[in-house]
């Protein structure tokens, strides 16, 4: 089967910069007709106009803080909409905080937990009733932070990512009745919140950090490209070739950590 999104029709939220947004634009240069959902919406909807303005296929951009649950609501009904029906959802949205494991503020948990486990779970919910009769693909981004440890103070974060991993492999039983997928990608690539996290350490912790990582990345001992090295990745998890993959970890890290 040949791998093709041409005419799908894509929710992805984080859509405004980074993982979803350059996954989005990708999306629409397949021919993929894609909603976004994000709260950058300056950034948001540059993105849309210029990927639409690309073609072939669209992008539109909708503000959608995911930590609301009527947004999300709201925000569905406009996807549906806008695009007629709904094949594909990727839940990239997502924060990162870092504290050490015995100071971590209440409100670490709570932003962590509402945007990046809720807020997807809430989305994979309200997008069910649209995907059920035809069967459709659910991506939810998670971490190798959630497999492994890692060199940053990151326990909050490791736990929200674990815990989106427990959710997707429950729906992917659930929800297999009705030739739903849902999948995890765990990525390791260069983008804006990387950069922020980076730019918050000492320079030498910075240099010790970089160093780790580079060297911790089998495939190229660097970070990876979104556009060359997991967009495509992505585009084969929206499309029908991937219709017998369920409930699955997908490292698009470069060799970094595996899972099963
Ligand atoms: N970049 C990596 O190597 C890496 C590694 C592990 C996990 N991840 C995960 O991949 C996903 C995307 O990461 P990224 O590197 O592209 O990050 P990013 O910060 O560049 O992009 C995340 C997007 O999510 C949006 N967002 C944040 N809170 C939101 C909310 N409440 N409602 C709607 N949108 C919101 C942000 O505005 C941003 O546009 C995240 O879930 C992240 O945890 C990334």
């Amino acid at each position: 089967m040949p791998i093709s999104i041409e005419g799908k029709r894509i929710l992805v939220t984080g859509g405004a910069r980074g993982i979803g947004g350059e996954s989005s634009r990708y999306f629409a240069r397949e021919g993929a007709h894609v909603v976004t959902f994000d709260v950058k919406d300056d950034e948001g909807q540059q993105l849309a106009d210029e990927a639409t303005s690309e073609g072939p296929g669209t992008v539109s951009y909708r503000h959608v803080d995911v930590s609301n649950l009527n947004e999300i609501a709201t925000g569905v009904d406009f996807a549906i909409e806008q695009l007629g029906g709904l094949d594909a959802v990727f839940n990239v949205a997502g924060i990162t905080r870092s504290a050490p494991a015995e100071a971590t503020p209440v409100e670490d948990w709570n932003d962590q937990f509402a945007i990046n486990v809720r807020g997807l779970a809430y989305v994979c919910e309200a997008t069910f009733p649209h995907l059920k009769d035809n069967g459709g693909s659910i991506v939810n981004f998670a971490s190798d932070a959630a497999l492994m440890d890692v060199p940053i103070h990151s326990s909050s974060f490791s736990a929200s990512k674990g815990a989106v991993i427990s959710y997707t492999r429950t729906i992917g039983r659930e929800w297999a009745p009705y030739a739903i997928r849902a999948n995890v990608v765990n990525p390791v690539v260069m983008t804006p919140i990387v950069e922020e996290v980076r730019s918050k350490m000492a320079p030498e912790e910075r240099e010790r950090y970089e160093r780790e990582i580079d060297a911790s990345v089998p495939l190229g001992g660097r970070l990876g490209d979104i556009t060359l090295d997991l967009a495509p990745v992505l585009m084969f998890l929206a499309s029908d070739a991937s219709r017998f993959i369920t409930s699955q970890i997908l490292g698009v890290n470069g060799g970094l950590a595996y899972s099963r």
